[in-house]
């Protein structure tokens, strides 16, 4: 029918043939390729949808659940625009989604089951590549570890942060004004009508946290690995220039897929590498460790927790953003967001890393200016010196590792010996916490256990323990905390983390007791305490695993009896590595 084919238009300039994927599905003979085009064109599309056009998927983890990710929702029309533009064929399907301030125990718990989800989607259905819609915390990584595991082309889109929160004329900072107002109230200094005020003022638009928490970090590092377009991580969700970066995406990806340009080219260890030092010239969250790892397992690259420590001794904070800073995402972007600060960092990012522009990170960034030096910091006035980053610390009491963000502890504390307070339960810290008689004194060390990946199932983001009321009312704000949780990448404090045999695997941290003394020393890598290795032996035998609720049966039963600790990411034992896209037998 020649004057239907002459109104159609928009005819692909690609020469696909029969090389697509999705053309294992859509090109078969007979009954099989009738039934795959028949019921997808109940969809409203034209028969030459199957025929010689890439099938794109859209992968959106959008959800009431999310609010981060609300907006995500509306952003995939604009890739789909893309998608048609550059004549291939948009689907947008939903996963599972992960909300961090309100999913329990903690989102973490969903990242691996939203990255399997998106594998076997991926995996089992006609795509030729696809682009990801993710933003809050745990969305991001998740859909990078699914997308890695499959190896499709795959172009990642972040929400951008919510605008800057604005409370009585100062501005407010998600996650980081949560502790800080939370005490103050605690401490009797701001009452109950301001405290509600401030929950209005500070998530004020769509977006993820606009600290640089963990979903700014995982944006940033993510382009800066290669798997978003230049200078888009940035730019904030309601500014309509990331919608146009969504049109351009969706064009980009049906390119990607004419280039098979897939994550196993990009995602390279140059990539962690730019990804890692990255992360600490962004002051970036403690989570980017165990995402990261998480990521470089699925892919096969060689990154150890080690890396994020040696890596970074040559990489001050640039980034002037809170909860190492002062400033908030849009202020950042104003300033010259990633375009800017990937040309900042100069040559402390491998210029030559492949990115999905088809370009390298170089080329991308060349000649990208900075319009605000009080946000993103010359070489030479940075906001925290070389040697500020992320510090692994070994030692009797985490001898396969722990980390401490030194950006954002106090210095006073680098350097400690106390007596240890140790709880076996989150929840006994928190009673504990608020009784005016406990014993406690600022130079005692917390010690909180059983938060770890198995022992409280996702590694919550409890270690930045809020302080005890009787030393917070002294108006003593820091003291060493010790656990086997995460904290979130908004907060602050000398907290030490992810130590790593945790505690409910029966690591030695399970066999801590009040009153030992223990010795955190930051510059000589070590995390100490003052009791023999028979002592600590002859305790284990009095020792009983604690039981967790929720892990007789589902999904948390799957999650504590394969999941790996915080120095391999958190990972199921059985997702880490690749199975690639190969189409399964077809069954009719
Ligand atoms: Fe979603 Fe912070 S809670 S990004
Ligand atoms: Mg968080």
């Amino acid at each position: 029918d020649e004057t239907a084919f002459a109104a159609r238009g928009g005819v692909p300039t690609h020469e696909w043939g029969d090389g697509l994927r999705s053309q294992q599905w859509f090109g078969a003979e007979g009954k099989t390729g009738f039934m795959h085009r028949s019921w997808l064109r109940s969809e409203g599309l034209p028969d030459d949808s199957f025929r010689g056009r890439p099938i794109i998927g859209i992968a959106n983890s959008w959800s009431e659940l999310t609010s981060c990710n609300l907006h995500l929702r509306g952003l995939a029309e604009y890739v789909k625009r893309g998608i048609w533009q550059a004549g291939g064929v948009p689907f947008e399907f939903p996963t599972t989604s992960a909300g961090e301030p309100i999913v329990r125990p903690t989102a973490m718990l969903l990242r691996n089951l939203m990255a399997m989800d998106l594998e076997e989607t991926l995996r089992s259905n006609p795509l030729d590549g696809v682009v990801l819609l993710a933003g809050c915390d745990k969305t991001t990584p998740a859909y990078l570890m699914g997308a890695a595991s499959v190896d499709l082309p795959a172009l990642l889109i972040t929400g951008g942060a919510m605008l800057n929160g604005k409370h009585r004329g100062t501005d407010i900072g998600s996650g980081t004004s949560v502790w800080k107002f939370t005490e103050a109230h605690r401490a009797g200094l701001i009452d109950d009508t301001a405290i509600t005020e401030a929950e209005g003022c500070m998530a004020r638009s769509q977006g993820h946290c606009q600290t640089m928490g963990t979903a700014s970090t995982m944006a940033c590092v993510s382009e800066f690995m290669g798997m978003q377009l230049p200078g888009t991580a940035s730019l904030p969700a309601n500014d309509s220039r990331r919608q146009a970066a969504a049109h351009l995406a969706g064009r980009r990806i049906v390119e990607m897929v004419a280039e098979d340009l897939r994550p196993s080219k990009i995602l390279t260890r140059r990539a962690f590498e730019n990804g890692v030092r990255a992360n600490a010239a962004l002051g970036g969250s403690t989570n980017a460790v165990i995402h990261l790892l998480a990521l470089a397992r699925r892919v096969g690259v060689e990154l150890t927790l080690d890396d994020f420590d040696t890596l970074v001794r040559d990489v001050p904070v640039l980034a002037d953003l809170m909860p190492s800073g002062r400033f908030l995402m849009e202020d950042f972007e104003y300033a010259g967001g990633t375009a800017g600060f990937a040309e900042t960092l100069g040559e402390l990012l491998h210029r030559d890393a492949l990115t999905v522009t088809g370009a390298t990170l170089g080329e991308n960034y060349a000649g990208a200016e900075v319009f605000n030096r009080e946000v993103i910091r010359p070489l030479d006035h940075p906001v925290k010196p070389v040697g500020s980053g992320i510090a692994v610390l070994r030692g009797n009491l985490a001898p396969r590792g722990a980390v401490i963000k030194q950006s954002a502890a106090d210095p006073r504390l680098m350097q400690h010996t106390g007596r240890a307070l140790v709880w076996d339960t989150l929840q006994a810290y928190l009673a504990d916490a608020e009784d005016p008689e406990l014993d406690v004194a600022p130079d005692d060390i917390l010690v909180v256990r059983n938060v770890g990946p198995k022992g409280y199932p996702g590694m919550p983001e409890v270690g930045n323990l809020a302080l005890p009321r009787k030393i917070l009312e002294t108006g003593v704000t820091d003291m060493v905390r010790i656990s086997d949780a995460r904290m979130s990448g908004t907060s602050y404090g000398t907290v030490v983390l992810h130590v790593v045999p945790e505690a409910a695997a029966g690591g030695p941290l399970a066999f801590v007791r009040t009153g030992d003394t223990i010795t955190l020393d930051v510059a000589g890598r070590s995390l100490h305490v003052h009791v023999s290795d028979e002592e600590l032996e002859a305790r284990r035998a009095d020792w009983q695993p604690p039981t967790v609720p929720g892990s007789e049966r589902g999904w948390t039963r799957l999650y504590i009896e394969h999941v790996t600790q915080a120095d391999e990411g958190l990972d199921l034992d059985f997702l880490q590595g690749r199975s690639g896209a190969a189409v399964g037998p077809q069954a009719f």
